[in-house]
Protein backbone atom coordinates (compact mmCIF):
# COMPACT_ATOMS: atom_id res chain seq x y z
CA UNK A 1 0.00 0.00 0.00
CA UNK A 2 1.14 3.77 -0.54
CA UNK A 3 0.04 6.77 0.75
CA UNK A 4 -0.82 10.04 -1.10
CA UNK A 5 -1.10 13.40 1.65
CA UNK A 6 -2.58 15.76 -0.40
CA UNK A 7 -3.08 19.30 1.68
CA UNK A 8 -2.51 23.12 1.72
CA UNK A 9 -0.80 24.76 4.32
CA UNK A 10 -0.14 28.39 4.43
CA UNK A 11 1.00 28.84 8.04
CA UNK A 12 2.03 24.88 8.85
CA UNK A 13 -0.86 24.09 11.46
CA UNK A 14 -2.13 21.91 9.16
CA UNK A 15 0.91 19.85 7.67
CA UNK A 16 1.65 19.74 11.47
CA UNK A 17 -1.50 17.44 11.87
CA UNK A 18 -0.43 15.74 8.45
CA UNK A 19 3.09 14.70 10.13
CA UNK A 20 1.53 13.29 13.26
CA UNK A 21 -1.26 11.41 10.57
CA UNK A 22 1.13 9.86 8.30
CA UNK A 23 4.05 8.20 10.59
CA UNK A 24 2.01 6.09 11.66
CA UNK A 25 1.53 4.40 8.39
CA UNK A 26 4.57 1.85 7.81
CA UNK A 27 4.57 2.16 4.03
CA UNK A 28 5.77 4.37 1.25
CA UNK A 29 4.75 8.12 1.00
CA UNK A 30 3.97 10.93 -1.58
CA UNK A 31 3.00 14.54 -0.04
CA UNK A 32 1.24 16.90 -2.61
CA UNK A 33 1.34 20.47 -1.88
CA UNK A 34 -2.42 21.58 -3.36
CA UNK A 35 -1.24 24.72 -4.63
CA UNK A 36 1.45 22.99 -7.13
CA UNK A 37 -1.09 20.66 -8.43
CA UNK A 38 -1.36 22.25 -11.84
CA UNK A 39 -1.93 19.09 -13.91
CA UNK A 40 -4.15 16.15 -13.47
CA UNK A 41 -3.37 13.42 -11.03
CA UNK A 42 -4.35 9.67 -11.21
CA UNK A 43 -4.23 7.54 -7.93
CA UNK A 44 -4.29 3.58 -7.84
CA UNK A 45 -7.74 1.70 -6.87
CA UNK A 46 -4.56 0.04 -3.72
CA UNK A 47 -3.52 3.64 -3.06
CA UNK A 48 -4.59 5.10 0.32
CA UNK A 49 -4.76 9.09 0.49
CA UNK A 50 -5.30 11.71 3.11
CA UNK A 51 -6.39 15.06 2.30
CA UNK A 52 -5.83 17.61 4.76
CA UNK A 53 -6.79 21.14 4.40
CA UNK A 54 -8.20 23.95 6.94
CA UNK A 55 -11.23 25.45 7.80
CA UNK A 56 -11.66 29.34 5.85
CA UNK A 57 -14.85 30.83 7.42
CA UNK A 58 -16.51 26.86 8.00
CA UNK A 59 -15.31 25.94 4.12
CA UNK A 60 -12.79 24.37 2.15
CA UNK A 61 -10.59 27.60 0.82
CA UNK A 62 -12.08 28.04 -2.29
CA UNK A 63 -9.69 27.88 -4.95
CA UNK A 64 -8.66 24.25 -3.55
CA UNK A 65 -12.02 23.06 -5.33
CA UNK A 66 -10.86 22.97 -8.78
CA UNK A 67 -7.45 21.86 -7.41
CA UNK A 68 -9.29 18.63 -6.34
CA UNK A 69 -11.11 18.28 -9.48
CA UNK A 70 -7.70 17.65 -10.82
CA UNK A 71 -7.77 14.22 -9.19
CA UNK A 72 -8.82 10.92 -10.84
CA UNK A 73 -9.12 8.72 -7.55
CA UNK A 74 -10.46 5.42 -9.08
CA UNK A 75 -11.68 4.97 -5.78
CA UNK A 76 -9.05 5.09 -3.65
CA UNK A 77 -9.58 4.65 0.08
CA UNK A 78 -8.85 8.18 1.85
CA UNK A 79 -8.95 10.22 4.98
CA UNK A 80 -10.40 13.77 5.18
CA UNK A 81 -8.62 16.29 7.66
CA UNK A 82 -10.07 19.59 8.38
CA UNK A 83 -7.76 21.65 10.67
CA UNK A 84 -9.41 24.88 12.45
CA UNK A 85 -8.56 27.13 15.10
CA UNK A 86 -10.52 26.60 17.59
CA UNK A 87 -13.91 28.41 16.77
CA UNK A 88 -15.27 25.88 14.85
CA UNK A 89 -15.59 24.23 11.18
CA UNK A 90 -18.87 23.60 10.18
CA UNK A 91 -19.46 22.43 6.59
CA UNK A 92 -15.75 21.73 5.91
CA UNK A 93 -15.38 17.98 5.88
CA UNK A 94 -18.79 17.71 4.30
CA UNK A 95 -17.53 19.99 1.55
CA UNK A 96 -14.59 18.12 1.24
CA UNK A 97 -16.15 14.82 0.77
CA UNK A 98 -18.36 15.97 -1.68
CA UNK A 99 -15.22 17.82 -3.04
CA UNK A 100 -13.24 13.78 -2.50
CA UNK A 101 -16.27 11.52 -3.97
CA UNK A 102 -16.61 13.71 -7.29
CA UNK A 103 -12.96 12.81 -8.20
CA UNK A 104 -13.62 8.93 -7.13
CA UNK A 105 -12.03 9.18 -4.03
CA UNK A 106 -14.05 6.80 -1.87
CA UNK A 107 -13.74 8.57 1.82
CA UNK A 108 -14.16 6.04 4.92
CA UNK A 109 -12.51 8.35 8.04
CA UNK A 110 -12.18 11.61 8.68
CA UNK A 111 -11.02 13.94 11.63
CA UNK A 112 -11.43 17.52 12.35
CA UNK A 113 -8.45 18.78 14.74
CA UNK A 114 -7.16 21.80 16.21
CA UNK A 115 -4.54 23.65 15.34
CA UNK A 116 -3.34 27.75 15.95
CA UNK A 117 -5.49 30.16 14.75
CA UNK A 118 -3.68 31.63 11.16
CA UNK A 119 -4.85 35.17 12.09
CA UNK A 120 -5.12 35.16 15.46
CA UNK A 121 -2.54 32.68 16.97
CA UNK A 122 -3.77 33.25 20.77
CA UNK A 123 -7.05 31.39 19.53
CA UNK A 124 -5.62 27.33 19.39
CA UNK A 125 -2.08 28.77 20.94
CA UNK A 126 -0.15 25.51 21.65
CA UNK A 127 -2.64 22.97 19.45
CA UNK A 128 -1.87 20.04 18.41
CA UNK A 129 -0.75 19.39 22.52
CA UNK A 130 0.22 15.84 23.64
CA UNK A 131 -3.06 14.98 24.56
CA UNK A 132 -4.24 15.63 20.94
CA UNK A 133 -1.09 14.23 19.00
CA UNK A 134 -1.64 11.20 21.52
CA UNK A 135 -6.13 11.12 20.03
CA UNK A 136 -4.73 11.30 16.01
CA UNK A 137 -2.41 9.38 15.99
CA UNK A 138 -4.57 6.42 17.32
CA UNK A 139 -6.88 7.55 15.17
CA UNK A 140 -4.59 7.41 12.02
CA UNK A 141 -3.36 3.61 13.71
CA UNK A 142 -7.01 2.58 13.36
CA UNK A 143 -7.44 4.29 9.29
CA UNK A 144 -4.38 2.32 8.77
CA UNK A 145 -5.54 -0.99 10.41
CA UNK A 146 -9.17 -0.85 8.32
CA UNK A 147 -7.63 -0.67 5.26
CA UNK A 148 -4.51 -3.33 6.45
CA UNK A 149 -7.01 -6.11 7.48
CA UNK A 150 -9.72 -5.41 4.42
CA UNK A 151 -12.68 -4.71 6.92
CA UNK A 152 -14.50 -1.84 5.24
CA UNK A 153 -17.82 -2.84 4.80
CA UNK A 154 -18.98 -3.14 1.36
CA UNK A 155 -21.46 -0.67 1.28
CA UNK A 156 -20.31 2.32 3.90
CA UNK A 157 -21.17 5.42 3.39
CA UNK A 158 -18.91 8.49 5.82
CA UNK A 159 -21.76 10.40 8.03
CA UNK A 160 -20.30 13.91 8.41
CA UNK A 161 -21.55 17.08 10.31
CA UNK A 162 -22.55 19.70 8.41
CA UNK A 163 -25.60 21.33 5.67
CA UNK A 164 -25.89 21.20 1.97
CA UNK A 165 -25.90 24.18 0.32
CA UNK A 166 -23.28 25.18 2.87
CA UNK A 167 -22.68 28.16 4.31
CA UNK A 168 -21.91 31.45 2.67
CA UNK A 169 -18.55 31.97 2.18
CA UNK A 170 -17.17 34.79 4.69
CA UNK A 171 -15.03 37.18 2.84
CA UNK A 172 -12.76 39.39 5.31
CA UNK A 173 -11.11 42.70 5.21
CA UNK A 174 -7.81 41.69 6.36
CA UNK A 175 -5.54 41.64 2.90
CA UNK A 176 -1.67 41.97 4.27
CA UNK A 177 0.73 44.48 2.53
CA UNK A 178 4.18 44.95 3.07
CA UNK A 179 5.76 47.80 5.36
CA UNK A 180 9.19 49.39 4.71
CA UNK A 181 11.38 46.66 5.68
CA UNK A 182 10.16 44.79 2.77
CA UNK A 183 14.10 43.98 0.57
CA UNK A 184 11.58 43.49 -2.25
CA UNK A 185 12.47 39.51 -2.24
CA UNK A 186 10.02 38.76 -4.08
CA UNK A 187 9.21 35.62 -2.37
CA UNK A 188 5.51 36.23 -1.29
CA UNK A 189 4.21 36.96 -4.63
CA UNK A 190 6.40 33.52 -6.00
CA UNK A 191 4.52 31.62 -3.19
CA UNK A 192 1.00 33.48 -3.09
CA UNK A 193 -1.05 30.29 -3.76
CA UNK A 194 -3.89 32.68 -5.15
CA UNK A 195 -1.14 35.45 -7.23
CA UNK A 196 -2.77 38.41 -5.00
CA UNK A 197 0.70 40.27 -4.89
CA UNK A 198 2.26 41.58 -7.87
CA UNK A 199 5.80 40.30 -8.60
CA UNK A 200 6.93 43.69 -9.61
CA UNK A 201 5.40 45.38 -6.47
CA UNK A 202 5.45 42.82 -3.84
CA UNK A 203 4.81 45.47 -1.39
CA UNK A 204 0.81 45.75 -2.46
CA UNK A 205 -1.54 43.51 -2.22
CA UNK A 206 -4.50 42.62 -4.96
CA UNK A 207 -7.46 43.13 -1.87
CA UNK A 208 -10.09 41.41 -4.42
CA UNK A 209 -7.83 38.18 -5.01
CA UNK A 210 -6.47 37.55 -1.38
CA UNK A 211 -7.94 34.76 0.43
CA UNK A 212 -6.19 36.19 3.61
CA UNK A 213 -4.55 32.71 3.99
CA UNK A 214 -1.86 34.70 5.59
CA UNK A 215 1.08 32.58 3.90
CA UNK A 216 2.80 35.47 2.65
CA UNK A 217 3.01 37.05 6.69
CA UNK A 218 4.17 33.85 7.61
CA UNK A 219 6.99 33.08 5.35
CA UNK A 220 8.48 36.67 4.76
CA UNK A 221 11.67 37.00 5.50
CA UNK A 222 11.63 40.36 7.04
CA UNK A 223 9.02 39.79 8.68
CA UNK A 224 7.47 42.75 6.99
CA UNK A 225 3.93 41.34 5.86
CA UNK A 226 0.82 42.43 8.02
CA UNK A 227 -2.38 43.09 7.95
CA UNK A 228 -3.75 46.76 9.67
CA UNK A 229 -3.79 46.07 13.17
CA UNK A 230 -7.19 47.44 14.10
CA UNK A 231 -8.78 45.29 12.24
CA UNK A 232 -6.61 42.48 13.47
CA UNK A 233 -7.92 43.69 16.82
CA UNK A 234 -11.60 43.99 16.04
CA UNK A 235 -11.25 40.31 14.68
CA UNK A 236 -9.73 39.34 17.84
CA UNK A 237 -12.48 40.26 19.99
CA UNK A 238 -15.27 39.27 17.86
CA UNK A 239 -13.95 35.48 17.86
CA UNK A 240 -13.19 35.99 21.66
CA UNK A 241 -16.11 34.31 23.13
CA UNK A 242 -16.22 31.38 20.68
CA UNK A 243 -12.59 30.84 20.20
CA UNK A 244 -11.63 30.97 24.09
CA UNK A 245 -12.73 27.76 25.36
CA UNK A 246 -10.75 24.59 24.61
CA UNK A 247 -12.62 22.62 21.33
CA UNK A 248 -11.65 18.82 21.18
CA UNK A 249 -11.33 16.82 18.32
CA UNK A 250 -13.50 15.00 16.24
CA UNK A 251 -13.20 11.75 14.63
CA UNK A 252 -15.51 9.88 12.17
CA UNK A 253 -15.03 6.27 11.11
CA UNK A 254 -16.91 2.99 10.53
CA UNK A 255 -17.83 1.24 13.45
CA UNK A 256 -16.08 -2.22 13.35
C1 LIG B 1 -9.17 33.18 6.14
C2 LIG B 1 -9.20 32.30 7.34
C3 LIG B 1 -10.42 31.85 7.84
C4 LIG B 1 -10.45 31.05 8.97
N1 LIG B 1 -11.65 30.60 9.40
C5 LIG B 1 -11.70 29.80 10.50
C6 LIG B 1 -12.95 29.31 10.98
O1 LIG B 1 -13.99 29.52 10.40
N2 LIG B 1 -12.94 28.56 12.12
C7 LIG B 1 -11.80 28.29 12.82
O2 LIG B 1 -11.88 27.67 13.86
N3 LIG B 1 -10.59 28.70 12.34
C8 LIG B 1 -10.52 29.44 11.21
N4 LIG B 1 -9.31 29.87 10.73
C9 LIG B 1 -8.09 29.34 11.36
C10 LIG B 1 -7.50 28.19 10.55
O3 LIG B 1 -8.48 27.28 10.18
C11 LIG B 1 -6.42 27.46 11.34
O4 LIG B 1 -5.55 28.37 11.94
C12 LIG B 1 -5.64 26.48 10.49
O5 LIG B 1 -4.78 25.77 11.33
C13 LIG B 1 -4.82 27.21 9.43
O6 LIG B 1 -4.08 26.27 8.73
P1 LIG B 1 -2.53 26.47 8.41
O7 LIG B 1 -1.83 26.65 9.75
O8 LIG B 1 -2.16 25.20 7.72
O9 LIG B 1 -2.41 27.69 7.60
C14 LIG B 1 -9.25 30.67 9.62
C15 LIG B 1 -8.04 31.14 9.12
C16 LIG B 1 -8.00 31.93 7.99
C17 LIG B 1 -6.68 32.38 7.46
S1 LIG C 1 8.60 38.19 1.28
FE1 LIG C 1 8.71 40.00 2.61
S2 LIG C 1 10.62 40.98 2.07
FE2 LIG C 1 10.18 39.54 0.42
S3 LIG C 1 9.04 40.78 -1.09
FE3 LIG C 1 7.53 39.84 0.23
S4 LIG C 1 7.11 41.39 1.82
FE4 LIG C 1 9.03 41.96 0.83
S1 LIG D 1 -1.64 37.97 -0.33
FE1 LIG D 1 -3.43 37.09 0.66
S2 LIG D 1 -3.77 35.15 -0.43
FE2 LIG D 1 -1.69 35.81 -0.93
S3 LIG D 1 -0.38 34.77 0.56
FE3 LIG D 1 -0.89 36.80 1.43
S4 LIG D 1 -2.73 36.44 2.67
FE4 LIG D 1 -2.50 34.65 1.32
Amino acid sequence: MKINALFFSPTGGTKQVLDILCPVWDCEKTYIDLCSLDTDISFDPTDACMIAVPSFGGRVPKFLISKLKRIHGNGAKTVLVAVYGNRAYEDTLLELKDAAEASDLSCFGAAAAIARHSIIPKYGAGRPDDSDIRELQRFSARCRDILEKGSLPATYSLALPGNRPYRPYATLPLAPSAGKNCSGCGLCAERCPVGAIPADNPQRCNKETCISCMQCVSLCPEKARRVNPAILKAAELKLKKVCSERKANEFFLPAI
